[in-house]
């Protein structure tokens, strides 16, 4: 199959979260089964400048209408995510500045309304039609929409998937949206492109798109409640009963998350020999100026300072878990309120707790690889990529129930796990936790389950591929359906 994967995140270009992460594996996995693979991204300034890159023209500055008032210059180059094309989109208005990833998403839906119109012309410009295109998250929502009502005739076999990476987040603009791309205010209803009295990004994606998938099993059935579903639990609920809403849980690039040579690590090791990991446990408090304590299990966490990432949870825990005793390193950038407080918490622990206020992804590995337990007590995860890293890595995660976090950490197996958002269910968790890693041989076994799992993309890759062929057939009867009803 022609598979065109679009995101505006893509590792190791440019990456905000966990979404850059997929992005960069998913398509090369997906090529490995033999399919025809590209991605399609925006033209990051860094991206297009940075020589490791190495970057062609591959159509030249062009005009692209993208409604009736509006023509836009644009001009596509490619790129090589290993032998998968990368044709990264760039106009005169809008990526030029974005020289760091902090800086991708920029307020406003006009860059997105461009980026949709503009992988549609290259499309046909190169003339490479996909039968696919997968798109991720808001941003791309509105590459389904057009891609029908466009109505264009070529792409009258290409079918559309739509993956949600975090339903928090669907892009609402105003109605005047439909008419800067010339699209007629009678769709602006609550069937096809209204919600709640806005253009929904998101919500119009999932109506256009021949397929819709969320990032793990769990997560895409709990979108169907009020509690997750972020005022969609009803359209959710709806495309599951039409067999058009799925999980496929995320992999990892499991050749570069390996313990056994992972260049950011001291020292390496793998399921069979674990000593390697102990040198890394020592290297990684001497780095962020820790002493060692008897019998305390170092506790990890790689994450994006919010409260969605249960990270308010961590302070109310702190004086409970550090008198165990216990470690903890925090490493991570966000909310300024939560930094504020974790910049207090380590002059009021600093013997027990270290807050590293930076982004930087070999520290976050040697943090995976040195601690014994990575905590996730996430609000909601509709995957989590970090337990998954950490479980390869052998470090034990204490989770909370929820998306993929549930669907990937069992209780005495692999982890620990709670239910609810409170204080006692999560520092039980932390407890139990402590207990096991005072027993030698029942912490070991844990590890080794841990290091065995298959975090890899081979299964989900597969499933992808019958979601592709699933959307495609489906395609394929509404078009045979409009061809019957106009008496072809
Ligand atoms: C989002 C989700 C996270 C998921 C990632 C990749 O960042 O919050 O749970 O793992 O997307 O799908």
């Amino acid at each position: 199959m022609r598979i065109l994967f679009v995101s505006v995140e893509v590792s190791p270009f440019a990456k905000v979260g966990g979404l850059a992460d997929v992005a960069g594996s998913l398509p090369k996995a997906l090529q490995a089964l033999g399919h025809d693979v590209r991605i399609a991204m925006p033209a990051y300034r860094m991206v297009v400048d940075d020589p490791r890159w190495r970057n062609r023209c591959i159509l030249r500055p062009h005009n692209v209408r993208i409604g009736p008032a509006w023509v836009q210059t644009s001009w596509v180059r490619e790129t090589m995510l290993e032998k998968v094309p990368v044709w990264l989109f760039g106009t005169d208005r809008w990526f030029d500045e974005v020289d760091r990833s902090e800086r991708i998403y920029l307020p406003g839906e006009d860059q997105y309304l461009f980026l949709a119109r503009a992988i549609l012309d290259a499309c046909k410009r190169l003339g490479w039609i996909p039968d696919v295109i997968h798109c991720n998250d808001w941003h791309t929502g509105f590459v389904p929409v057009l891609l029908r009502e466009s109505g264009d005739i070529v792409f009258h076999r290409t079918a559309s998937v739509f993956t949600i990476h975090n339903l928090a987040y669907q892009g609402e603009f105003g109605v005047e949206v439909l008419d800067r791309v010339g699209l007629p205010r009678s769709l602006f209803d609550m069937h096809r492109l209204e919600t709640y009295g806005c253009v929904n990004f998101l919500k119009s994606a999932c109506v256009y798109s021949e397929q819709v998938n969320t990032v793990s099993p769990t997560y895409a059935r709990e979108i169907q409640t009020p509690e997750y579903g972020c005022r969609l639990e009803g359209l959710m609920a709806y495309l599951a009963s039409q067999g058009r809403l799925s999980g496929i849980l995320n992999g990892i690039d499991t050749e570069v998350f390996d313990p056994r040579t992972d260049p950011a690590l001291p020292a390496h090791f793998g399921p069979h020999d674990l000593d390697g990991k102990q040198v890394c446990k020592d290297a990684v408090l001497r780095e962020v100026g820790l002493e060692p304590i008897e019998g305390a299990p170092l506790m990890g966490v790689v994450s994006r300072l919010s409260s969605q990432k249960g990270m308010d949870l961590m302070i109310e825990a702190a004086e409970a878990m550090f008198a165990l005793p216990a470690q903890l390193i925090v490493q991570g950038l966000g909310d300024p309120w939560l930094a504020q407080r974790y910049r207090e918490m380590q002059k009021a622990f600093p013997r027990h707790f270290r807050y590293v206020e930076k982004f930087d992804a070999e520290l976050a590995q040697r943090v995976y690889a040195g601690s014994d337990l990575f905590l996730m007590p996430s609000s909601f995860e509709p995957c989590g990529l970090g337990q998954m890293i950490a479980l390869r890595y052998g470090t034990i995660p204490i989770v909370r129930r929820t998306g993929g976090l549930a669907d990937t950490v069992f209780e005495g197996q692999n982890g620990f796990v709670f239910e609810r958002r409170d204080l006692d269910e999560f520092l039980s968790a932390v407890r139990r936790a402590h207990s096991a890693y005072q027993i030698k041989e029942v912490w070991l076994k844990m590890v080794d389950r841990a290091m065995h799992g298959d975090y890899s993309w081979d299964k989900s890759a597969r499933e992808y591929e019958s979601l592709y062929q699933r959307a495609a057939k489906r395609r394929w009867d509404d078009l045979r359906q409009s061809l019957e009803a106009a008496g072809c």
